[in-house]
């Protein structure tokens, strides 16, 4: 079988499987190259306390690593305050213990609007490529944050960018009053959007799993980290005519990903994995068209980005409507070949599972799940617990 052979590549976002690369890339799902107008700062002596074997991740040069930076976005990550009602905050819906995802089919916003999708996965985001599910303009962390701070259709938080009354609560916050002039020294005003959004950037940089107990046997050789069925089920995984690994390649299990390049160039791929065919005109449901939505090219309905299988065991519902329960319901649709819609990948074609290569695939996706990231106190709610009053 092919063994991931290294994490250091420059530009194979593919680790796994290298032979099988090129097959997968004439399939031409999307190819954007942008030349990406962003400037990546040199190597930084940031502390990343990477996992062995993972190079560190890029970073904007306007918005560089520190650790007083990392720790506010912890702070405003966790922080209630920052919404319009004080009833949640971007911990809300991306939970630690669910891997940084909550269990709804779909994410309600802090007044109760139910947004179109499932919330995502936050771990490697500083790697990935492209955020969101299917948008290919969202290509930097520091500009994501401003749909959930100040959208309205749905509201998630619903701060208002121009005068929110929590731009004066962290300028008379005590914490906040020490944390953001050590993030930002020198800035005569550093109580600002543009600064709360480069330090959750800072923050989400930093949320790295990469010790689960696969990490631990493939690349730390620790032969014993996971059972002979999960071995198997890798096997499975890597290989034809299941061909998991065509879509959830790479160190983060979870498609294309950013490496430490000097021009920022970068491929970006959505693809459908067939989850609809509706009669109609589009064959998916109205309000989750995929990349389409941006492209209005009709051979781009139904495309998403292939989601990071890393922690997915904790991470039910699956899919980007959360419209799948359990991960049998996942293997399932994929043995079943999806719905042959006129997008669907050419890749998913079906297969059967013996009972036994199912509970060993099942062995495999649940060996990505990282205890040690979803405990680790660095991720976790910085502030002191409240008592009830
Ligand atoms: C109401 C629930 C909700 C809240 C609150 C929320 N998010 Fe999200 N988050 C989502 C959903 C839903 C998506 C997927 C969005 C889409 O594809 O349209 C998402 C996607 C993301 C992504 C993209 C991940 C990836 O791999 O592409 C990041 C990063 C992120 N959120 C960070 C944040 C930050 C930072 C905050 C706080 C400022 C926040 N979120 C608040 C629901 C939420
Ligand atoms: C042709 C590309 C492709 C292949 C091959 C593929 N997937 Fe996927 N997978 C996707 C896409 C795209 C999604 C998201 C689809 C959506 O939400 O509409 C997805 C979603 C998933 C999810 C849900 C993850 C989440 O966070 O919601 C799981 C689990 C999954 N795939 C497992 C697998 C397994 C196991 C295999 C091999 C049997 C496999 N995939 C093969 C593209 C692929």
């Amino acid at each position: 079988m092919i063994r991931p052979a290294k994490i250091r590549g420059k530009s194979s976002n593919a680790i796994h499987s290298e032979s099988s690369r090129p097959k997968f890339r004439s399939l031409a799902l999307i190819l954007l190259v942008a030349a990406s107008a962003v400037a990546w700062q040199s190597p930084s002596t940031f502390d990343w306390h990477l996992p062995s074997g993972f190079h560190a991740p890029p970073v904007p040069a306007d918005n560089p690593m520190s650790p007083a930076k990392v720790e506010l976005g912890r702070y405003l990550f966790y922080d209630p305050r920052l919404s319009v009602n004080g009833e949640g905050s971007c911990s809300t819906c991306h939970m630690q213990k669910y891997g940084f995802t909550d269990q709804r089919p779909v994410a309600i916003g802090v007044t109760g609007q139910s947004h179109p999708r499932r919330v995502m996965p936050l771990a490697n985001v500083a790697w990935f490529a492209v955020f969101n599910w299917a948008n290919p303009a969202v290509t930097q962390l520091e500009d994501q944050s401003t749909t959930p701070l100040f959208n309205n259709h749905p509201v998630e938080l619903g701060l208002n960018e121009q005068s929110d009354k929590f731009l004066h609560t962290i300028a008379t916050d005590p914490i906040y009053a020490k944390l953001f002039p050590q993030a930002f020294p020198g800035d005569p005003g550093p109580y600002t959007f543009a600064h709360i959004r480069k330090a959750l950037a800072a923050f989400e940089r930093t949320i790295i799993s990469g010790n689960s107990p696969y990490d631990r046997f493939r690349y730390r050789h620790e032969s014993n980290a996971i059972s002979e069925s999960a071995r198997r089920g890798e096997d499975i995984f890597f290989h034809q005519p299941y061909s998991c690994s065509r879509c959830h390649g790479g160190f983060t299990f979870g498609g294309t990903t950013i490496y430490q390049t000097t021009d920022g160039a970068h491929g970006i791929e959505f693809v459908s994995n067939g989850l609809y065919n509706l009669p109609g005109p589009h064959s998916y449901p109205e309000d989750n068209l995929g990349l389409y939505e941006h492209t209005h090219n009709p051979a781009d309905i139904g495309k998403f980005r292939p989601p990071s299988l890393r922690n997915v065991s904790v991470r039910a519902p699956y899919m980007h409507d959360g419209s799948m329960r359990t991960l049998d319901d996942v293997l399932d649709h994929y043995a079943r070949g999806g719905t042959k819609n006129p997008s669907q990948s050419p890749t998913i074609q079906g297969f059967t599972l013996t009972p036994q290569q199912r509970a060993d695939l099942k062995a495999f996706l649940e060996s990505l799940t990282d205890e040690n990231f979803l405990n680790n106190p660095a991720f976790a709610n910085p502030w002191p617990i409240r008592s009830p009053d």
